[in-house]
């Protein structure tokens, strides 16, 4: 088994011999000595570590022809640049990809963001700017191979992942816009040499940690078996926090990054299903303007640097109480697949989760896909986040609805919630009391009492027990005022 973890850094072929769970902003600012990647809070939160990673789109596209994919991951240009944040990023996770960090933006010239925050009096501290700049420059790169202009809102969300305390973002977002307005920018990057020739390896290994890449279903499902005793890893998002947090050790790792089936995005006339190590930016993408609500959630969902790494699959495999994806998900009726050395099985989402990050999930299975319905043309969705911050936080109440009405009458009810419990919880108790009704002031009344009596929440520094009731009967009222109205509810800027 290899030694080496290959990949581009600024452009150079790198095969460095390091133990593959150290985290990449302590392996760039120590053996690399490249510093402008700067530590601010080392969990993901506040961007000073954002660096941009490269992916070869041919290989996905071959990948997605192989596998009859119906959505492909692939965009114009050869690479797709994503920002993401190297605190919780581990160097396994490299391998076969390029990295870009802020000294490997310019060229001959300042990078167009660089000049624009330059130019625009756009930092004063240093700190934050190097993670702004990579931010924008992964945005400035979309829309310079897409095409697209970016609009306020997504400079809004594209910065929501980098804390600024000193300048205050108007000049940030102007320069921005300036480089929107002229084009985007590509990220200039010559490499010495082929992603092709660095395709992901099936193992390496330093020092005691090991770290597995299986490609097929079949592969990834026999190492588990195994290994009983790996960690599995998808984006790493959840576990990267604990990683940098605790300074734990993975000394066997199996990775879902690259298997072939796990990546598959399929659309049907009555569904969407993801592969578990789908991205929630991928996410985002595919749905279109399928549910309106759950985009505006997912725009909520962490940080740009978040959504480009963490999962799908992730969120559900770590079983958080208050985690957003899965009452969004159960409230809109979505199925997972597990899939282990018996074969698959499939079980509504909800049925998962037994008790507090205790899952349905056997020591030889993994989650293999999610499976969304599509809304029919009777049946409304919303799904509420309320957290103390708009953006990048963390639900203390995540409220989904989703009913089904003929004639103004309410045949079917889903409403699940987050935060309300030790598990994201489907209150069918509540639900019946929609049945056969209309959802007038009547209705709303027995529903709020009926999740008094089924709904028993935590109490934490977020939100004690009785704020979340209110909230969470609250939501229900505001579900029935939006359906009224059919108000989307409009992002904050
Ligand atoms: C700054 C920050 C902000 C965040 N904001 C939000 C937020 O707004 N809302 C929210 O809900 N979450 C949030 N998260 C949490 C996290 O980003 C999500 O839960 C994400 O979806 C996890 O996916 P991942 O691929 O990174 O998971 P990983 O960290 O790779 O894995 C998480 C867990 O899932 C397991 N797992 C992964 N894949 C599978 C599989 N295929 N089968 C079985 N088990 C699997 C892993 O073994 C691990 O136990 C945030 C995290 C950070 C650091
Ligand atoms: S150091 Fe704050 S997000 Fe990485
Ligand atoms: S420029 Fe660094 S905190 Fe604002």
């Amino acid at each position: 088994m290899t030694q080496m973890i290959r990949f581009f850094l600024n452009g150079h072929r790198q095969d460095v011999q390091i133990r593959p769970d150290t985290t990449v902003l302590e392996w760039l600012r120590g053996e690399a000595r490249l510093k402008g990647t700067k530590e601010g809070c080392a969990e993901g939160d506040c961007g000073a570590c954002s660096v941009l990673i490269g992916t070869d789109m041919d290989a996905i596209a071959q990948a997605d022809t192989a596998s009859g994919a119906t959505q492909s991951n692939k965009d114009d240009g050869a690479f797709r640049y994503r920002a993401v944040n190297s605190c919780i990023l581990t160097m396994g996770q490299l391998d076969g990809k390029a990295l870009v960090t802020v000294e490997g933006l310019k060229t001959t010239q300042l990078h167009p963001v660089q000049a624009a925050m330059a130019e625009n009096g756009s930092s004063q501290c240093g700190f934050c700017t190097p993670g702004i700049v990579m931010s924008l420059s992964g945005l400035a790169a979309d829309c310079a191979s897409t095409g697209t202009k970016a609009d306020d809102q997504l400079i809004h969300d594209t910065l929501a992942g980098n804390l600024c305390r000193c300048t205050g973002y108007r000049p940030i977002v102007e320069a921005a816009r300036k480089v929107i307005a002229e084009g985007g920018a590509p990220v200039a990057q010559l490499l010495s040499g082929s992603l092709q020739d660095i395709r992901p390896q099936a193992d390496f290994s330093h020092n005691g940690s090991t770290y597995h890449q299986p490609q097929t279903l079949k592969e990834l499902v026999e190492m588990r078996a195994q290994y009983p005793q790996s960690l599995l890893l998808a984006g790493g998002t959840d576990l990267g926090v604990a990683l940098a947090d605790y300074h734990s050790d993975w000394d066997e790792v199996i990775s879902t990054a690259h298997v072939r089936e796990l990546r598959e995005i399929r659309e049907d006339a009555t569904s969407f299903r993801f592969g578990a190590a789908v991205t929630w930016a991928e996410v985002l993408k595919a749905i279109g303007n399928h549910y309106p609500s759950l985009t505006v959630l997912l725009r909520r969902f962490g940080s740009v640097q978040i959504r480009n790494q963490g999962t799908i699959g992730g969120n559900i495999g770590t079983a958080s109480p208050i985690g957003d994806g899965a009452p969004a998900l159960i409230g809109l009726g979505a199925e997972i697949e597990l899939a282990g050395s018996n074969g698959s099985r499939a079980l509504p989402l909800e049925d998962f989760f037994l008790d507090y990050r205790k899952t349905e999930l056997r020591s030889d299975e993994v989650i293999a896909s999610v499976t969304l319905p599509k809304l029919t043309v009777i049946q409304n969705y919303r799904v509420y986040k309320i957290s103390k911050r708009y953006d990048q936080d963390i639900s203390t109440v995540c409220g989904a609805f989703r009913v089904t009405r003929e004639n103004g009458i309410i045949t079917d009810a889903r409403i699940a919630f987050g935060g309300m419990a030790a598990i994201p919880k489907r209150v069918k108790s509540t639900e019946q009391t929609l049945i056969g009704k209309a959802l007038d002031e009547a209705t709303v009344a027995a529903c709020k009492q009926a999740i008094a009596t089924e709904l028993n929440p935590l109490s934490d520094w977020r939100g004690s027990a009785e704020y979340r009731l209110i909230v969470a009967q609250n939501l229900i009222e505001r579900f029935s005022h939006d359906l009224a109205g059919e108000v989307v509810e409009v992002m904050a800027l």
